[in-house]
């Protein structure tokens, strides 16, 4: 008798998210690549369907250097009105499709693309889901002079915010801007939360995406991929 072995490690469970998304990818079309450790599973898997697809919008640098290795033409955002589909990871999901990104320090991008794409689909572990944003250390991609600005307006709500480092050095995003990383917050209505951080002088893009939410997430499982829609 053979059974198939039950995927355990998250590197595993992250596999068999970026394969089950190629699903969702609309042949004959151009699809929205997001950025971070499953998106490149994602990735690895659209190279097998290459041949099927236009090619890619990519929200990072090096998701656009990942994909041009494995032979996938590479779309500017600006070259495309819309997109059927964008394909991302996520650092934590709620019930609702609401989602915390920008560990890999990419949130403005992935949001401009996410906006060109009529449907969102979240590739993550099991780890990823949440009862409720923000245990995940927020990421706030700010201009460099308000950084400290902007850091004092997360105390007065009960947040710390401390400045990503890369090397000894502040992170510099594609973008070439810094990143704030944010804890202590209560988001309790993300779209709200979203809405009002945004609007703060300085801030380049809040890594809430409430507005640009899920509408299916693959959550990775020990029993298989499960599929939820929002
Ligand atoms: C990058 C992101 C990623 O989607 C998020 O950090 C999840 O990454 P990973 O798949 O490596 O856990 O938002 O800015």
């Amino acid at each position: 008798m053979t059974t198939t072995p039950t995927p355990q490690t998250q590197d595993e469970l992250k596999t068999l998210v970026g394969q089950a998304a190629l699903q969702y990818v609309v042949r004959g079309e151009i699809v929205g690549v997001g950025t971070g450790s499953t998106v490149n599973k994602f990735i690895d898997a659209l190279a097998t369907i290459k041949g099927d697809i236009k090619g890619a919008v990519s929200s990072s640098v090096a998701s656009t250097e990942r994909l041009k290795a494995l032979g996938i033409p590479v779309f500017d955002a600006n070259e495309v009105e819309s997109l059927a589909v964008y394909i991302d990871g996520a650092d934590e999901i709620d019930g609702s499709g609401y989602m915390v990104k920008g560990g890999g320090a990419a949130l403005t991008r992935e949001k401009i693309v996410a906006a060109l794409a009529s449907r969102f689909v979240c590739i993550a572990d099991e780890s990823k889901l949440v009862p409720a944003l923000g245990g995940f250390p927020l990421p706030v991609e700010v201009i460099p002079m308000a950084a400290q600005h902007v850091t004092r307006r997360f105390a007065a709500m009960g947040g710390s915010a401390s400045l990503r480092q890369k090397d000894g050095q502040p992170l510099v995003t594609d973008n070439g801007q810094h990143i704030l990383d944010v804890t202590g917050l209560s988001i309790t209505d993300p779209l709200a939360f979203e809405s009002e951080i945004n609007q703060w002088p300085g801030v380049v893009t809040v890594g809430v995406f409430a507005h640009q939410k899920a509408s299916v997430c693959l959550l990775g499982t020990a029993h298989g991929v499960k599929t939820l829609a929002y």
